[in-house]
């Protein structure tokens, strides 16, 4: 059975979404284990409920970036997963790590991709008065939310939604899109080769599918 490590800093919502997929056999694998940055997150929860082993490596307990993901990699490692999925992880990673997992780290951004990198991709939707937003799934590169995209999903931005109207709203297409590439790469359709993504052989769209 292949192996998946699930990184979270949060309420882990595309957690679940992973998780009910190996479940449902969608994806033909196992979450080996979570980890988080953050202690009493609920994405911990779901871990527990789920039986899979979770891991709380706080970050305010390390003085460099590079001591920190060093000790998260040591416990990825431990599990030998086939993928690492990074699902609302909120830590900048460095250059070692990113190298260490290349075309076996996937990320799900909360923007469409190139747009919006970094922070409060949300707010930023709203504020520049657009009127479609979304969601990229993309493999992890040593650039910040900058590597080849997989797979988009866009949602209708309204005049009146605030930020939690627009999260909700992305969150519900997440669930969606996240599972799909996971199922995708775990059945070994998808790739990474000189920085551009491949399904069934086929280089993927700059901006992946959406
Ligand atoms: C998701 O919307 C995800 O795209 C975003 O955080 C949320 C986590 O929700 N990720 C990032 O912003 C990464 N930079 P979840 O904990 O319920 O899955």
């Amino acid at each position: 059975m292949k192996k998946i490590v699930v990184l979270v800093s949060g309420s882990g919502s595309n957690l679940q979404a992973i998780i009910d997929s190996c479940q449902s056999k969608l994806i033909d694998a196992q979450v080996a284990a979570v980890i988080s940055n953050k202690p009493d997150v609920f994405a911990l929860e779901r871990a527990k409920q789920a039986e899979i082993p979770a891991h709380v490596i706080n970050h305010k307990d390390f003085t460099s970036r590079e001591e920190f993901d060093e000790v998260v990699a040591k416990q990825i490692d431990q599990y030998q997963p086939d993928l690492v999925v990074l699902a609302g992880y909120m830590r900048i990673l460095t250059p070692k790590f990113v190298q260490h997992y290349t075309g076996k780290m996937l990320n799900i951004h909360p923007s469409l991709l190139p747009k919006y990198p970094g922070l409060h991709t949300h707010r930023r939707a709203i504020e520049a008065g657009d009127s479609e937003h979304g969601t990229s799934v993309h493999f992890v590169t040593e650039e910040l939310d900058g590597g080849p995209i997989i797979l988009q999903a866009k949602v209708p931005v309204f005049a009146d939604d605030n930020e939690e109207d627009v999260a909700s709203r992305v969150l519900v297409q997440e669930h969606q899109i996240y599972p799909l590439v996971v199922k995708w790469f775990i059945a070994g359709r998808l790739m990474m080769k000189d920085g551009q993504a491949y399904l069934d052989n086929e280089r993927l769209p700059a901006q992946g599918y959406c």
